[in-house]
């Protein structure tokens, strides 16, 4: 027997999907952003561990700031609210550390924290599409840590990943389009080599028209890939993690 497929609202959102990169003045009501995080700390987390926490950037002087440090990125500014997404596993240091237990900082509670905060992170961006407002997550404030670890006073044990950008959209983009679902799923193992070389040029096939759309005709997804990891994707990382008390073992 097959069974159809309910199409419904959550859906329809989630499939419409695009980053907002330019929004209008309007500011993000203080109901909404409750609403929004509320909706993100619904996504599940590793053991109840809720290893996050969220930074409201308020300050005109520090949304200035988070320009330079993104890199440029002025919606950063611009936009209706901004947040930085930091991994907390400050709550589990102090309760360890009241208790006299230690607390290991290592490869696997670093990984639970990104993870949390991610899906934390991406159920609070669809909140906030819910409600009529774009986003833009933005990894640029990873060009320097230390510099957003300063402007906002964070402690030991809780570590910035990432910014998002909320706020009315004033543009309306292409939605990218991703890879077929029959080259990210298979059954019971990944594809061979050769396929996945096959899928992505068949990938380029599709970007072609959108490319085509944003004025960016020529350009491909494979050849923008084959250069992405030429060098190691800012190397101080390491370093900065290990000064907020992660160790790799
Ligand atoms: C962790 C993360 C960091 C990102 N950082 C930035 C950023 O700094 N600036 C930006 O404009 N977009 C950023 N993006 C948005 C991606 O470029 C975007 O999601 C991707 O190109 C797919 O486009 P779409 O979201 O419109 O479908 C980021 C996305 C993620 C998930």
């Amino acid at each position: 027997m097959t069974r159809s497929l309910n199409v419904n609202d959550v859906l329809d959102l989630m499939l419409a999907h695009r980053s907002i990169r330019a929004y209008t003045d309007e500011p993000v009501p203080q109901d909404h952003i409750k609403a929004a995080v509320a909706a993100g700390q619904k996504a599940a987390t590793s053991s109840n561990i809720q290893t996050y926490s969220l930074v409201h950037v308020t300050d005109p002087a520090m949304r200035e700031a988070f320009i330079e440090i993104s890199g440029g990125q002025e919606k950063v500014r611009d936009c209706g609210a901004f947040f930085v997404m930091c991994a907390d596993m400050r709550r589990h240091r102090l309760l360890a550390d009241r208790c006299g237990a230690p607390c290991e900082e290592n490869v696997e509670s670093f990984l639970l924290s990104v993870i949390d905060a991610s899906l934390f992170a991406q159920n609070m961006a669809l909140a906030f599409e819910s409600l009529g407002w774009g986003t833009c997550f933005i990894g640029g404030i990873r060009n320097n840590l230390n510099a957003v670890q300063d402007l906002l006073d964070l402690p030991m044990s809780v570590s910035p990943l990432f910014g998002m950008t909320v706020g009315k959209p004033a543009e309306d983009p292409w939605p990218r389009p991703r890879f077929p679902v029959d080259t990210i799923m298979q059954a019971n193992g990944v594809m061979d080599d050769e396929a996945v070389l096959a899928q992505c040029d068949a990938y380029d096939d599709l970007m072609k028209d959108y490319y085509l759309k944003r004025g960016a005709s020529g350009r491909t997804w494979c050849g923008q890939m084959e250069r992405f990891f030429e060098q190691p994707k800012r190397p101080h990382l390491r370093a900065f993690f290990e000064s907020k008390g992660v160790r790799w073992r």
